[in-house]
């Protein structure tokens, strides 16, 4: 099959790639290399793809010719309020906009990357999707725009999408702005750590590879217009995985305490029942090798300087 990911350059859009390639696909990625993060970090990812650099939000798209389009590419990152929220507008709802419109006409089967932050404090926890979404980030709020166009372009020109909304993925690669990337950078590196709030926000801890498997399920045999969510099996607090990183690594962090951080929720835990039934997906990675695994990662890419 011929894939585009966009986003490809990213954490989950450049290990979904590498295993579509290993899969034997013919894969494109797209990716401008925001600066969000280190570009650098995103041209290290995408080593070894085929990578062409279109801004989504701006550039001409021709989808012709694509089986289906893993849209990835986004403004990730829940602290959102304040002059930061163009960006996400431009990066989440005016991209996904125009990604649709062009997987529509192209009549490329399109799965989309959403996020637990649709949900904001459920109303449930473990959270079905048929649960009522109220984003409390501004963040969540574009995600859930970009879910409603989804519908629109279903509707409108045929569109034949699916949405994932993945629950805070770890692993290899992860965002230097995430909880774990930065724990395993404070172990390897000796910094102090600061969390925000008091550690006991929980959440369901999703291994990458779980994800990509689940993401690439999607494509292969979900019905069109499925919402599911993707979450891994254990949920724990930010101090019990802390705790379990500090035993893989054999280090204690210097831990200071901030406040918490205005768009974070206390706690994300995923139903997982639709998924499971419907394309017989379940994460496999428990917590700790999965961690262990990101923590290996990490230290070897600080000891080699
Ligand atoms: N990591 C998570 O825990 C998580 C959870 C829920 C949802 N998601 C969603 O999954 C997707 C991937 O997340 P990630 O953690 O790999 O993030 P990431 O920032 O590592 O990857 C996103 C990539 O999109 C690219 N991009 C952004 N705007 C673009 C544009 N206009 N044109 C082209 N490329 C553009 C960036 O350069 C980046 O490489 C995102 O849409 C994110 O919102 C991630």
């Amino acid at each position: 099959m011929r894939y585009l990911v966009t986003g490809a350059a990213g954490f989950i859009g450049s290990h979904l790639a590498e295993t579509l390639v290993a899969g034997g696909h013919d894969v494109a990625g797209l990716d401008c290399l925001t600066d969000y993060y280190d570009p650098a970090l995103k041209e290290e990812n995408a080593r070894g793809l085929v990578l062409e650099r279109v801004d989504l939000a701006a550039d001409p798209l021709d989808f012709s010719g694509f089986d289906g389009v893993f849209h990835l590419a986004g403004q990730p990152g829940v602290r959102s309020f304040g002059d930061v929220f163009p960006l996400y507008l431009r990066r989440n709802v005016l991209a996904t906009q125009r990604v649709f419109e062009a997987a529509a006409a192209a009549g490329a089967r399109t799965v989309f990357a959403s996020s637990s932050s649709i949900y904001g404090e459920a109303e449930r926890y473990p959270t079905p999707e048929d649960t009522v979404p109220a984003p409390l980030s501004p963040y969540g709020v574009t995600k859930l725009a970009c879910e409603h166009l989804a519908r629109a372009y279903a509707k409108g020109f045929g569109l034949d999408a699916v949405v994932l909304r993945y629950f805070t993925v770890y692993g290899p690669r992860q965002r230097p702005d995430m909880l774990f990337a930065r724990v395993v950078n404070a172990l390897a590196s000796g910094g102090a750590f600061e969390i925000y709030g008091g550690g006991d926000q929980s959440r369901s801890f999703t291994y990458v590879g779980d994800t990509v498997d689940a993401t690439i399920a999607a494509m292969d045999s979900a019905p069109t217009g499925a919402v599911y969510n993707v979450g891994g099996g254990e949920e724990a607090t930010v101090l019990e995985a802390i705790a379990l990183l500090e035993r893989i690594s054999g280090r204690t962090l210097d831990v200071r305490h901030t406040e918490a951080a205005a768009g974070d929720v206390s706690r994300t835990a995923a139903d997982v029942t639709r998924i499971a039934a419907e394309l017989g997906w379940a994460a496999r990675t428990p917590l700790e090798a999965g961690l262990k695994a990101q923590w290996e990662w990490a230290a070897a890419r600080v000891a080699a300087g």
